[in-house]
């Protein structure tokens, strides 16, 4: 969703700011803006569309400053255009605001600054911070930073901002309350942004700021941190964990696809260090302070939402089948407003590749003030939710910057894979025979997603069969139906194909009234205990003319002789199937979106981290 970033130092701000942008653009965003100081004035470019439009738009201009803010906006309040795009002025144009998050009372606050004279030139809830901070800044005789702590204080909602002053232009304003905002610490020099991707190449030292924190930063000053009582915080300077080169496409045409590619080493990093293969014992470091927590639980909750909701799913699976401990996967957004009944004897699992999605870290709030204990499993090093967890793991599947979620999937079943395994070996609920099977098999995931990959070619085939349809269906049993569920995902979100994904076994209950010769059906029908069911299912959508397109065990003869495409994945323990079946799924739905001409990378309406809910 919407990205932030800023600068102010003795370099050239517009290339960065641009470059910023760029690098901003997976988060997903309908327009994009820039403002920058020039003799004592702000300068502001906004626009609907692409940051390249923006940057055309730019061209023939001046653009020369020391100084600068801009934005990409994903739209909540107002539709995408011109006038709603960050940054926002304030009345006197002195000040320029960008945002990211939501006003909740934005509409109070407007009614009553439109009292006092203010005139709204946009319909974004953003519009209000800026001419708030104005109005006490004009009429409190406090400093900028002073009022714009004032005025956060009686703000309702999210934000993480950035605000230029055209009356103090050696300083750049940033805050922050429930949406990300980091400070990148250079030679006399400052970056922001909204996440690491837009400061990386220029400096790994961050400050990550707090909620409630206002922070003032000034080329050869120190950063100035206050907190929403006043009082002044101390900086802490981290590194950022991630590289330039995984924010690069490489030689690959989208980073969809270099994410697919590169899940036998993300799976890898995720186990690295937690399989101690001398003496065959699963161990996730992040959690051990936790273990007789969970080891006692009276159950665990798995909250998240999107793809991180699939992984949960296949994860109560794991926990179920190895754990023998309840457990319960919930949609965040439908769990954080349903007054579900915690006890301080639940654990609470959130899931989430980004660690910023609203509705996945309220459900984290609600647990933890109910007294659960929480568990994280997250990508994204140093983000909300890794910060506000109890304990957690990272699952090192290194930067994602493609919308579709890929690799950040498999390395989250991965880490529950490890988590389940770990937890049932010390409960004693699994014989070592079938724990050093499972571990076995799971370090023999890299090797055998690299031979699925090798299919890429006839995928693509498979595709252009797909491509051609409006609708799919997605079926699966047992661990494979989650998988189901996040193939049917993957090709709505990219493609725009309306796909179902659904237990193998309920189509009767519904689906089956869809099928017909045009009908793709993609089954998941690996070897498994329910394989025989599976090959009933299909034979009962053959009879409605419908085309199989199967997943199957390297070897099987019945369901490829039965299907009008196969592909094969090698086979493996049933629990651990997600981890191969998933793959020729996501390919299928990379070639499909190409094929039908769609930004794969960005696929419309959609943000990569959701942080509003
Ligand atoms: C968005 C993304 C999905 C992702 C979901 C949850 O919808 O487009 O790819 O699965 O948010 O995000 P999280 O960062 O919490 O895993």
């Amino acid at each position: 969703m919407c990205g932030i970033v800023a600068y102010i130092g003795p370099k050239a701000a517009y290339p960065i700011l641009i470059n910023g942008l760029r690098r901003l653009e997976y988060r997903g965003y309908d327009s994009a803006g820039v403002a920058i100081i020039q003799d004592h004035n702000i300068v502001l470019y906004k626009r609907r569309g692409k940051v390249s439009d923006l940057e055309d738009y730019c061209m023939d201009k001046d653009m020369a400053a020391c100084a600068g803010i801009a934005h990409t906006r994903w739209a909540t309040h107002g539709e995408p255009n011109d006038e709603n795009a960050h940054p926002h002025l304030s009345e006197d144009g002195k000040l320029a605001l960008i945002h990211n998050g939501i006003v909740e009372n934005y509409l109070v606050l407007k009614q009553e600054l439109m009292r006092r004279g203010y005139t709204f030139r946009s319909n974004t809830d953003t519009e209000v911070l800026v001419h708030l901070i104005e109005d006490i800044y004009k009429n409190e005789q406090v400093d900028l930073a002073e009022a714009v702590r004032l005025a956060l204080s009686g703000v309702v909602g999210t934000y993480a901002l950035a605000i230029l002053s055209a009356e103090n232009p050696g300083q750049l304003i940033v805050a922050k309350r429930g949406s990300p905002l980091l400070i990148g610490v250079g030679d006399n020099e400052y970056f922001i942004g909204s996440d690491g991707a837009p400061i990386v190449e220029y400096t790994k030292q961050v400050i990550y700021l707090k909620d409630g924190e206002v922070a003032v930063v000034s080329p050869h000053r120190e950063i100035v941190i206050k907190n929403s009582e006043n009082e002044t915080k101390r900086p802490y300077l981290e590194k950022l964990e991630i590289s330039l080169e995984q924010l690069e496409k490489g030689n690959f045409d989208h980073y969809m696809l270099k994410e697919i590619f590169e899940q036998p080493n993300a799976i890898k990093d995720s186990m690295r260090g937690r399989i101690n293969t001398q003496k065959n014992v699963v161990s996730l470091g992040g959690i051990i302070e936790y273990e007789e927590k969970m080891l006692n639980a009276h159950r665990f909750i798995i909250a998240a939402c999107g793809t991180s909701w699939h992984a949960g799913l296949i994860g109560e699976y794991l926990f179920e089948s190895l754990v023998r401990m309840p457990v319960e996967v919930e949609y965040a957004s439908e769990f954080r407003y349903r007054n579900p009944v915690i006890n301080e004897d639940d654990v609470l699992i959130v899931i989430s590749q980004s660690g910023e999605t609203a509705d996945t870290l309220a459900a984290l709030e609600l647990a933890k003030s109910r007294g659960a204990t929480t568990i994280g499993i997250c990508n994204v090093v140093g983000s909300t939710l890794a910060r506000n967890t109890h304990a957690g793991s990272y699952t090192h599947a290194g930067h994602e910057t493609g919308v579709a979620s890929t690799k950040a999937f498999t390395a989250q079943v991965t880490v529950l894979t490890l988590m389940a395994l770990g937890l049932a070996r010390k409960k004693g609920k699994i014989a070592l025979s079938q724990y050093y099977q499972l571990i076995n098999d799971l370090e023999s995931i890299p090797g055998k997603i690299e031979k699925i990959l090798t299919q890429n070619d006839y995928i693509k085939e498979i595709a252009q069969f797909v491509a051609q349809t409006k609708n799919a269906i997605y079926l699966g049993r047992g661990v494979n139906f989650p998988v189901a569920l996040e193939g049917a995902l993957k090709l709505k979100e990219i493609s725009y194909i309306h796909a179902e994904g659904y237990p193998a076994a309920e189509m009767k209950h519904g689906p089956i009234a869809l099928i017909d010769e045009a009908m793709p059906v993609i089954v998941l029908a690996t070897e498994q205990e329910t394989y025989e069911k599976v090959v009933s299912n299909i034979q009962e959508v053959k009879a409605r003319k419908g085309k199989i397109i199967s997943i199957v065990s390297q070897g099987d003869k019945l369901v490829k002789e039965m299907s009008d495409y196969a592909i094969e994945i090698p086979r493996t323990e049933e629990l651990l199937t997600p981890l191969a079946s998933c793959i020729p799924l996501q390919l299928l739905a990379y070639h499909v979106a190409l094929l039908r001409g769609c930004d794969v990378d960005k696929p419309r309406n959609l943000a990569k981290s959701v942080s509003v809910e």
